[in-house]
């Protein structure tokens, strides 16, 4: 008998992560989502103008152009994604949008979020739909705490599973 089932924390079979596929993350991108996820209903109480900020997992930043507008011109965000292409979606998303000088992108690997200098300077932090495709989700939230500074905030969000799931909803913490 074939076991299909995944061994938890994202990883495959194979010992590779599964990450979301690019082609999703064009559908991520898609202004119906606001239907039933608002970005700015769900940053708006806690991100403030000036603010350093960081998306980890941003894919093609549905959560990350709003949050450059709400830190505004003196604000900055860091976006971070494993795949190279949806950071390049992203580079082209923010271009067009006249917010690409506000938003720096890095690419994660292996070694985890490349944000060694960061340390104690995040003012808010967004983990959003990432945590099930991350192998130690441990380590990676270890990282993001080292990042922000006393009192910052990390909003996390993902998807319900399970029966309560049918309405569509996410849960946010
Ligand atoms: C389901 S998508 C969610 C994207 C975005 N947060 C959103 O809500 O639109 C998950 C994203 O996390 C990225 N990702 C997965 N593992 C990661 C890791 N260890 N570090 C950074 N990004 C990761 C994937 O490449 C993908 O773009």
């Amino acid at each position: 008998m074939t076991n299909t089932k995944q061994p938890s924390g994202g990883a495959r079979a194979s010992g590779k992560p599964h990450v979301c596929p690019v082609w999703i993350g064009y559908l991520l991108a898609s202004p119906v989502r606001r239907w039933f996820e608002n970005p700015e209903r769900i940053l708006a109480p806690l991100a403030r103008p000036g603010q350093l900020a960081l998306d980890v997992g941003c894919a093609m930043g549905f959560f990350t152009l709003p949050l450059a507008r709400l830190v505004g011109p003196q604000g900055r965000v860091v976006a971070v994604d494993v795949q190279q292409k949806m950071l390049d979606g992203l580079a082209r998303r923010l271009r067009k949008r006249g917010l690409a000088d506000r938003v720096e992108s890095r690419l994660s690997d292996a070694h985890g979020l490349p944000l060694d200098d960061l340390a104690a300077s995040v003012d808010i932090a967004l983990i959003v739909h990432v945590v099930h495709e991350v192998p130690d989700p441990g380590a990676l939230f270890s990282q993001i705490a080292t990042a922000m500074k006393p009192g910052g905030w990390v909003i996390g969000v993902k998807r319900k599973v399970g029966p309560a799931a049918a309405d569509g909803r996410s849960a946010v913490g």
